[in-house]
């Protein structure tokens, strides 16, 4: 698919995000594609390690929001749950390369991202509030853990979007990096990664993960739920409707 392409080379899976016309706003299909990339790359051993990027000028913007209000999940086999559940379940690394916008599931998929490496053009956001929707990917439970508490309430209750300097400093990404340097940068660490013997690599990400793994569950499971009935409710149409004609939106005050 040409608004995700994958290429495999030196033991590393690379996942392009390939629409920038739309800043990489990432639609049912492209959700299916990475799904289906990341299931296929579960069980071939070429690929020892994932690395996931963008564009220089967005990594992400985020759902597509024509999308969703066309196609709202209505259930657990949703692309958008297919993609999730994939990328919780993934056990080798994923690096991944941020630069520009990387905007709701920009921001949260990195939570399950192993080496993070953002430019310092990157602009994170998690504007779910202002989109009357509410956190996924397991953010409310993950962002909490790795930020504290009033440090995830400010970026989850606010939604405002926040730089690679703020991103680095609540551990959310490693380093920051020049924009000219950023995919090389990131595509030699995954290099590095894959290197390494490729089953110990597996067991330790497990290991890492296994503790985290109950409250991902069910922080998923719950957000899922409330994801699912928040897409169908009239603010959230509202403000979805808004972006998209380019105005601000206008909540009911009941
Ligand atoms: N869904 C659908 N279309 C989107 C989109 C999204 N999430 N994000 C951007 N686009 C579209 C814009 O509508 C615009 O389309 P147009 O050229 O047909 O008008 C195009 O992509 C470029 O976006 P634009 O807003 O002009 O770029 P920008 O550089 O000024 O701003 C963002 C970039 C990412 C900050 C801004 O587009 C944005 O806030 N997007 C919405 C992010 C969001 O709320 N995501 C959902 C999270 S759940």
């Amino acid at each position: 698919m040409e608004q995700v392409r994958i290429e495999q080379s030196d033991g590393v899976l690379r996942i392009e995000l390939n629409r920038p016309e739309k800043k990489n706003a990432i639609t049912l299909a492209m959700y299916q594609a990475l799904a289906d990339a990341l299931g296929s790359a579960q069980s071939d051993a070429r690929g020892r390690v994932v690395l996931v990027h963008g564009q220089p000028e967005a990594f992400t913007a985020g759902n597509d929001l024509r999308d969703f209000l066309a196609n709202p999940p209505r259930d657990e086999s949703h692309p958008v749950f297919l993609f999730l559940r994939a990328l919780r379940d993934f056990d080798k690394p994923i690096v991944a390369a941020v630069s520009g916008p990387a905007v709701g599931i920009g921001t949260t998929m990195l939570l399950h991202c192993d080496l993070v490496y953002a430019a310092s053009d990157a602009r994170f956001a998690l504007p779910f509030v202002n989109l009357a929707l509410c956190p996924e990917a397991g953010s409310s439970y993950l962002l909490a853990r790795l930020a504290g508490y009033p440090r995830a309430a400010e970026l989850l209750l606010l939604g405002e979007p926040f730089s690679a300097e703020r991103a680095l400093e609540i551990g959310l990404v490693n380093a920051i990096v020049p924009p000219a340097q950023l995919l090389d940068t990131a595509a030699a660490m995954a290099r590095r990664l894959a290197q390494k013997p490729p089953d110990s690599l597996r067991v330790t990400k497990s290991l890492m993960r296994r503790a985290l793994m109950p409250g991902i569950e069910q922080a998923m499971a719950a957000e899922n739920l409330a994801f699912r009935e928040r897409l169908g409710s009239a603010e959230a149409k509202e403000a979805m409707s808004a972006f998209l004609e380019k105005r601000p939106p206008q909540f009911s005050k009941g």
